[in-house]
């Protein structure tokens, strides 16, 4: 693995940066310049299921929660807490019933389907505990496929950038291989790296270790630190570990729907 992830990965590389803006892609400053002091805030934040159904359960209750800029948090508590329930809300994929998500010091409430989506891809990256990569693309191509969803690099870019993340998270040789031919904790890296892609300002990582052995688990776990320690990105993570949970700057735990005090 390259001896450090350069700044290069989290922050997009000055040339990158300029590219975007020849391709009209919106220039995003470093995390350094944010106008809000937290990358993350919830109010109040409660979600039901099933809204006006006799079924309607309400799973989220009153969560009130606040993740810094560059704060690495792992957020933990039993199987059918929540969690997955909040890590959607704050990454816009589902809605709050009630309450207030701001996400650089935005309020989400007021943002139509089409600023939900670019806000999504500009600002979050995504981790799921099964990779969920494209099987029969390659490592690159898998890494390619936001930036070619967001059209906001130049196509010559793109491959560039991709074979520079391949490379940062050490998976150079892999790049073209068929993710189905890796490795578990290699697609888990690829997938790393494909949520880096958009040199997001958080990156969502849902129980990404969970399907891993311990030592792939600790290389992907390593990882995120590492490009959280080198480029500030803010992560929050997931995680039935409690000894990967104790190497997070915070933990914090849902329980029945509300965060422990
Ligand atoms: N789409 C849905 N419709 C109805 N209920 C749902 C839906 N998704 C989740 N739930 C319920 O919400 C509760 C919280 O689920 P969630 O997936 O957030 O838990 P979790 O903490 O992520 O659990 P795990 O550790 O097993 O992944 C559960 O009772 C679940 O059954
Ligand atoms: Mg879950």
């Amino acid at each position: 693995m390259a001896k450090a992830i350069s700044s290069e990965v989290g922050t997009g590389s000055r040339e990158d940066n300029a590219s975007r803006q020849q391709a009209g892609a919106p220039f995003r400053s470093d995390r350094s310049g944010q106008g809000s002091s937290e990358i993350l805030r919830l109010e109040k934040v409660c979600k039901a299921y099933n809204v006006g159904q006799p079924n309607e359960t309400e799973v989220l209750h009153d969560i009130d929660l606040e993740l810094g800029h560059g704060e690495f948090l792992a957020l933990m508590g039993p199987s059918g807490s929540g969690k997955s329930t909040l890590l959607n809300i704050v990454g816009l994929l589902d809605r709050p019933t009630s309450g207030r998500l701001l996400i650089k010091g935005q309020d989400t409430a007021a943002l139509g389907d089409a600023e939900i989506t670019h806000l999504r891809g500009h600002t979050i990256g995504f981790v799921f505990q099964y990779h969920l990569l494209i099987s029969a693309f390659t490592a690159r191509e898998n890494v390619m496929m936001p930036m070619l969803v967001d059209r906001g690099f130049p196509n010559a870019e793109i491959e560039a950038r991709a074979n520079r993340l391949l490379a940062q998270i050490g998976l150079e040789k892999f790049a073209d291989n068929l993710a189905n031919n890796m490795s578990g904790g290699q697609q888990q890296r690829v997938a790393v790296a494909r949520a880096l892609a958009m040199n997001p300002d958080l990156v969502l990582a849902d129980e990404p270790t969970g399907n891993l052995d311990t030592h792939s688990a600790d290389a992907v776990f390593a990882l995120m630190r590492q490009v959280n320690r080198d480029s500030g990105t803010s992560f929050l993570l997931v995680t039935h570990n409690i000894e990967l949970a104790r190497r997070c700057d915070r933990i914090i735990e849902v329980i029945d729907g509300r965060i422990r005090a």
